[in-house]
């Protein structure tokens, strides 16, 4: 099996019943293959279907047409392979940062040493060792992100889902976590699938970028990045390969952005 054939969506359709009973059309013909290790991001207007197919990727929903398939079987399967970080913050509050990045191994069954050195390996290497015993609501919007993300890594699943992640979080605070999560990346090449509204984002994590049309979400575009890695995060606006790629994506977004602005007045 090819490596190409790790991860493919084929013709992939979501209809939901709309709250007047009107069908929306949520997602059309979605139709791509990833690559095993691939960083890819996905951007697309609001409302075009992103967090759906994560989701339908997943199993939490199903989809009306087509199939998703992880190495040639339904995804949802794997589903225990698959870390999700979703797009709503999600640690759980009456858990501390520990429990909550241990939560994935108790139910796979690790034991309680085993947990603990996984988690202690995690939070260091993000920074948070010193906040292990807080809870939530203690911690700083950058420190649950750092934790959401951890914990979907902490079992070590072979793909990892991430829906705008760094979405709230100020610029400073949003280089750091990135090359966090790059330089995670780069250790364990795991697939990874990122969602954001960050053009910017897109460009400087992904291997390919792929713009989505407004609603039902179709592939747009998908651009490879050629940008060698390592990237320098802080420098990449100086880098006329990053500037072009921007401004093609722009573009090509604010073309969907209109037309999904039209759709809400219709
Ligand atoms: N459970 C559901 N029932 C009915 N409609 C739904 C449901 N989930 C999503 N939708 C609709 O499907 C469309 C796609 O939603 P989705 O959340 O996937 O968009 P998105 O691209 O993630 O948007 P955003 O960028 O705002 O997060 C939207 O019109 C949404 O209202
Ligand atoms: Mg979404």
């Amino acid at each position: 099996m090819t490596s190409d054939q790790h991860l493919e969506f084929d013709c992939l359709s979501k209809t939901f019943d709309g709250p007047d009973g009107a069908p929306v059309f949520a997602l059309d013909d979605f139709s791509l293959r990833v690559a095993e290790g691939e960083f890819l991001t996905i951007v697309g207007p609001s409302g075009c279907g992103k967090s759906t197919l994560l989701n339908l990727l997943v199993g939490l929903d199903h989809p009306t047409g087509g199939a998703i398939r992880l190495d040639g079987s339904p995804a949802w399967e794997h589903r225990l392979e698959i870390g999700y970080v979703t797009q709503e913050d999600n640690l759980f509050p009456w858990r501390t940062l520990r429990q909550n990045i241990e939560f994935p191994l108790e139910i796979r069954g690790l034991d309680a040493k085993a947990r603990e050195r996984r988690s202690n390996e995690l939070l260091a290497r993000v920074g948070l060792r010193d906040f292990k015993d807080r809870y939530a609501h203690q911690l700083s919007g950058g420190m649950r992100q750092r934790g959401n993300i951890v914990r979907a890594l902490s079992f070590g699943p072979r793909v990892i889902l991430m829906d705008e992640p760094f979405g709230p979080l100020d610029a400073q605070t949003r280089i750091l976590l990135q090359e966090q999560l790059l330089d995670l990346w780069a250790e364990e090449r795991k697939t990874v699938i990122f969602i954001t509204h960050d053009l910017q984002e897109a460009i400087a994590l992904g291997d390919r970028v792929v713009v989505m049309t407004a609603r039902p979400g179709r592939i747009k575009a998908i651009h490879e990045v050629d940008i060698p890695r390592p990237r320098d995060l802080h420098h990449l606006h100086e880098n006329p390969a990053f500037r072009s790629l921007l401004s093609e994506l722009w573009d090509a977004l604010a073309e969907e952005v209109s037309s999904a602005a039209r759709m809400e007045q219709a």
